[in-house]
């Protein structure tokens, strides 16, 4: 009769066991999975957990304030937070291919986590919110590799520290119990899933700063918009993707020429198949009007109807 109290009962009782008196990193990506790691790894150890939380520039709109915000000031997490838009930014230039993409933003984000660790002494643990559908997508457990997600499996070589991922034998939605369970905040346990490499994967193609910024506020306005018409609950994740060309639109008088924004919205148990979400026609008229009026640079609003299969998520 295994219940989520068991659960944390026996995660906290086993990091004790295993970290003893030892100190243990965690690096928080702001997401669900890490987040729920680091309140578990809290209440186990408290103060013998310190947290590195990379801003790698490609987060949402906010989103690295309220991390800062629901962690640091709630729950009294002991939190180093590193400014490295810069880096991550300079590191992405003039590369358009997705796994390329991928792979400098993992590399790039072991970089700033060494950086930082060496900084700290006598760390002998590293905590990870790996989820067990991210070992399995990654392929430890299978033959093929379908993306190469960025949390896994990327302890740098010349770190010698033993790894803790409690999640990893948990789907998304046990994990979301898991917080609910430790008193974690509605806000922060019901943060739809998004990618390690955030909206690095969402600007198709090559990243730039003026591309982030048109995904980061139509993101943005789309979530405002799906809040409003109660339905955050109702659909797993949503987000917007600049598929980065250009059209023909019309407005007042003139001709206009500007890219295109790609809803993407889907519901799903664990992220391995989804289904298309069937947000209202109205609402997806007010998104669309709200874009078009507010974000910068767009003329042209589409909804993706694709499920996955044979679609991912994520269009890189
Ligand atoms: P795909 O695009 O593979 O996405 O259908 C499935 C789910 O995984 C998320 N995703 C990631 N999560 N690191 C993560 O932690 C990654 O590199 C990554 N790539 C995709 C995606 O947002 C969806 O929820």
């Amino acid at each position: 009769n295994w219940t989520m109290n068991d659960f944390i009962d026996l995660q906290v009782e086993h990091i004790r066991e295993v970290v003893g008196d030892k100190k243990v990193l965690l690096g928080l990506s702001g997401g669900v999975d890490s987040s729920v790691v680091g309140v578990l790894l809290h209440k186990a150890i408290g103060d013998q957990l310190t947290s590195i939380f990379v801003d790698h520039g490609l987060l949402r709109k906010y989103e690295a304030d309220q991390v800062m915000e629901s962690l640091e000031g709630k729950f009294g997490l002991n939190i180093i937070k590193v400014d490295a838009q810069d880096r991550f930014l300079s590191k992405l230039a003039g590369v358009s291919d997705p796994e390329k993409k991928r792979k400098i933003i993992g590399n790039e984000f072991i970089q700033v986590f060494n950086d930082e660790a060496q900084k700290l002494d006598g760390i002998d643990f590293l905590a990870q919110g790996t989820l067990y559908t991210d070992v399995i997508e990654s392929g430890t457990d299978t033959a093929q590799t379908i993306k190469s997600h960025h949390n896994v499996g990327g302890l740098p070589e010349d770190m010698h520290f033993q790894l803790i991922e409690p999640l990893n034998s948990l789907f998304k939605d046990e994990a979301r119990e898991i917080g609910e369970k430790l008193g974690m905040p509605e806000e922060l346990v019901w943060r739809q899933p998004f990618p390690g490499p955030g909206l690095g994967i969402r600007v198709i193609g090559e990243v730039t700063p003026e591309k982030l910024k048109i995904v980061r506020d139509s993101d943005f306005v789309l979530r405002d918009e799906i809040a409003k018409a109660g339905l955050k609950r109702d659909i797993w994740q949503y987000f917007t993707v600049l598929p980065g060309f250009k059209s023909v639109g019309v407005m007042g008088d003139g001709r206009t020429y500007e890219y295109t924004i790609a809803i993407r919205g889907v519901n799903s148990v664990d992220g391995m198949t989804a289904d298309f979400a069937r947000i209202p026609w109205d609402v997806l008229q007010s998104i669309s009007v709200r874009i078009v009026n507010e974000v910068e640079g767009i003329n042209r609003v589409v909804y993706d109807i694709t499920s996955k299969p044979p679609s991912t998520i994520e269009w890189e």
